[in-house]
């Protein structure tokens, strides 16, 4: 099985790009599964339910979140009655919306998608690695699932290879997201589960993070806001995971990032484009 994971949506330029280019990519390449963070793609700050439905028709199987998911307060309600759509599995008791869903792929596989939030210069949500373990003790690779995809949503490096190595040979993939910067240690770990610490965003890089740099910079330099964060307007580059599975025991055999646009050196793994 062909799987995409795409990082954080960051405004228009996100969108656009996204939504651009991901049926062709999912054509091209014969892609399965489809995963994309959306956690920003509302002017940077949360998703609405428009703006997910348009994920959707372009591709997307499942669309995860993070800290910002409920930036937009219509997703409290709109969450409840997407299966697509999923956020932090280790919020509070309570919270709207899930943290997992089990989705079919275009190959007929059954494919686990989990979400969870890191807690390293983050919010204090429950603890990130039991929850993630309680859902797949669940939902196991080939005892409920034949493929499992674990965003974590996490500031920190250190926890995100925390989190990969707990969960190698347990999991498909574990890929991190929040960062909105993708790192370059895209591999399979030892036992067999693709990982990479951050995939990036998919958005305008001529920014910080996304966000047009004057509020950011004044920011810095004075601490006083002089304004909103607003998404940079320029084109947008995609960055995002691409992972081969093998069908009989749900782990990677090929993994690399998938970089396309303006900004950035592009990445089309080798054993997607034959090159
Ligand atoms: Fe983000
Ligand atoms: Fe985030």
């Amino acid at each position: 099985m062909r799987l995409l994971f795409l990082g954080d949506i960051v405004g228009r330029p996100g969108r656009t790009v996204v939504c651009d280019a991901l049926p062709g990519l999912i054509k091209r390449y014969g892609l399965d599964f489809v995963v994309i963070n959306g956690e920003n793609a509302a002017g940077g700050f949360g998703i609405t339910e428009a703006i997910l439905n348009d994920l959707i028709d372009a591709g997307a199987d499942c669309v995860t979140l993070g800290n910002h998911s409920f930036d937009q307060k219509d997703a409290l309600v709109f969450i409840e009655r997407h299966d697509r759509l999923i956020r932090p599995l280790n919020y509070p008791k309570g919270t709207p919306g899930k943290g997992a869903t089990l989705l079919k792929a275009k190959s007929g596989a059954d494919v686990l998608v989990v979400n969870a939030m890191g807690r390293v210069f983050m919010t204090e949500l429950d603890c990130p690695f039991r929850a993630v373990d309680n859902e797949i003790s669940a939902c196991a690779l080939k005892h409920g699932a034949d493929a499992i995809l674990i965003d974590f949503h996490a500031e920190a490096t250190s926890e995100k290879q925390a989190l990969g190595l707990f969960l190698d040979g347990r999991v498909s993939l574990v890929v991190g997201t929040h960062t909105h910067t993708p790192t370059a240690d895209a591999r399979i770990l030892s036992s067999g589960t693709a990982y990479m610490s951050d995939a990036g965003m998919c958005g305008d890089y001529n920014s910080v993070l996304g966000m047009d740099p004057d509020e950011p910079i004044n920011r810095f330099l004075t601490r006083i806001p002089r304004g909103r964060y607003e998404p940079a307007v320029g084109p947008g580059t995609i960055s995002g995971f691409a992972v081969d599975i093998d069908d009989k025991t749900g782990l990677a055999v090929n993994a690399g990032p998938l970089r396309l646009g303006p900004h950035l050196e592009p990445a089309v793994p080798a054993f997607w484009s034959g090159a």
